[in-house]
């Protein structure tokens, strides 16, 4: 589902150059809720905006859904983004402008899908992560875990098969992180997709299958979670990190 092969960025920060990912190969192939974990600066983010077609590396492939990124043109790109992909970030990154459904709609209508198919599917979306009687309320009239929450019906408008999402319970207080981790596990088996996790906590590894580690923007290896708590997920975490 994601490949990343050989994946080099750098960042220019005045005179001085940051190797954010420093030839990454790295594969998520099966449906499924998994964790890349690493600290700060580690080249998470960098690395999932490759993944989400929000940059592009200087050196590498990145493969999603068997479509080379590498290959396409920028408006081949933005459809890319747009229909095949869902990204969520820690600040939700929603319209505070609009409401909760109008949020949810926004990729459809950019696409230009007819508005009875965009009112079904977001009635439909909204309903199944418990936020219909929500729909008409602007973001900053929601809790923090319904905001991230109307932020992932948003990202699967279009039924991507790969979820990615950045540090999503960075502004969640530790209840409403639970259940954004449960929720994120149950919709990778409900829609038999690949929801890929980006996180520096051991607390939110432990509720995904495997974990990949990246360190200094090199991918240090994996290992699977299969019922190990959190104290044992960091250790096997800061062996591999080291
Ligand atoms: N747009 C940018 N400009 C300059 N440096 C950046 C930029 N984005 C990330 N970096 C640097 O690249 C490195 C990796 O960053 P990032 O991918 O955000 O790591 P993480 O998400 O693991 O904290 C860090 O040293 C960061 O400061
Ligand atoms: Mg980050």
């Amino acid at each position: 589902m994601l490949q990343l092969h050989a994946v080099f960025k750098s960042y220019r920060q005045g005179r001085q150059t940051i190797d954010a990912l420093r030839g990454v190969d790295l594969a998520i192939d099966e449906p499924g809720f998994f964790a890349v974990m690493g600290p700060s600066g580690s080249g998470k983010s960098t690395l999932l905006h490759l993944a989400a077609g929000l940059d592009r590396p200087d050196r590498g492939r990145v493969v999603v859904d068997g479509q080379d990124l590498s290959n396409m043109g920028d408006g081949q790109l933005t459809l890319f983004r747009r229909r095949r992909v869902g990204i969520v970030f820690q600040k939700f990154n929603l319209i505070p402008t609009l409401s909760a459904a109008q949020n949810v709609a926004l990729p459809a209508r950019l696409d230009h899908r007819p508005s009875s198919w965009i009112r079904q599917r977001v009635a439909e979306l909204l309903e199944s992560l418990g936020l219909t009687d929500r729909a008409e309320h602007r973001p900053d009239a929601l809790s923090g875990g319904e905001q991230q929450r109307v932020a992932i019906a948003r990202a699967l408008v279009f039924s991507p098969k790969l979820l990615l999402a950045d540090e999503p319970t960075g502004s969640l207080d530790s209840a409403n992180s639970d259940r954004l981790w449960t929720l994120l596990g149950d919709l990778a088996k409900r829609h038999a997709m690949t929801v890929v996790m980006v996180t520096h906590e051991a607390a939110a590894a432990s509720h995904c299958e495997r974990i990949y580690v990246l360190g200094d923007g090199v991918f240090r290896g994996s290992f699977d979670v299969n019922g190990l708590d959190h104290a044992s997920v960091a250790t096997r975490y800061q062996q591999l990190g080291r």
